[in-house]
């Protein structure tokens, strides 16, 4: 008998036949490993169903605040409106205003009701014909300019478009301090 065939000794006792060495070995390896890769086949598109949406960037939503028919010219509107985000599974809706400006070539600008030094709420002050932030006293002119105070860009313009004599926006946030504006 060689070495080879003592090293697949095989017992034949009671009619059972019992493999040792390497075939054992590579049964043993083979009951361990099948069940896991199954295992995994099935993980695999379980994970990508349950987090795929999770893992999806947030995605804005056109959102209608109103006719261009019923915007005055150079006029800043501030108008309120409610805001649908979908956050992966969650879709959300937030009251939101900002300030529309219908310029004087009849163009729509949509400015983010934040101011851009740190993010305070401004106002249109009418009788002066401009935007005023009342926190450490950025002013801007009607289209967005700064004119003075430590706002560092002008007044950030949300992404707009008209459909059937409708004003739609999409609103952003911005960081605050830069002096260019980075979509939060
Ligand atoms: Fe508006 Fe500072 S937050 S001037």
């Amino acid at each position: 008998m060689t070495a080879s065939q003592h090293s697949q000794e095989t017992t034949e006792a009671e009619g059972t036949n019992v493999s040792t060495g390497p075939r054992r070995t590579f049964f043993i390896w083979m009951i361990r490993v099948i069940p896991t890769l199954m295992g995994f086949t099935l993980l695999i598109p379980l994970l990508g169903y349950v987090s795929s949406p999770a893992l999806r960037r947030r995605v804005d939503v056109w959102s209608p605040i109103g006719k261009v028919a019923d915007l005055p010219t150079r006029e800043p509107q501030e108008l309120e409106y409610a805001s649908t985000v979908k956050d992966g599974w969650r879709t959300t809706s937030a009251k939101k205003a900002v300030w529309v400006v219908k310029q004087g070539d009849g163009a729509i600008t949509v400015f983010s009701p934040l101011c851009p030094h740190l993010g305070c709420g401004y106002r249109w002050d009418a009788p002066a014909k401009q935007f005023q932030c009342p926190c450490h006293g950025s002013v801007f002119d009607v289209t967005g300019k700064v004119l003075a105070g430590p706002a560092p860009r002008p007044l950030d313009v949300l992404p707009t478009k008209v459909e059937d004599g409708q004003l739609l926006v999409m609103y952003k946030d911005f960081k605050s301090g830069l002096d260019h504006a980075v979509e939060l």
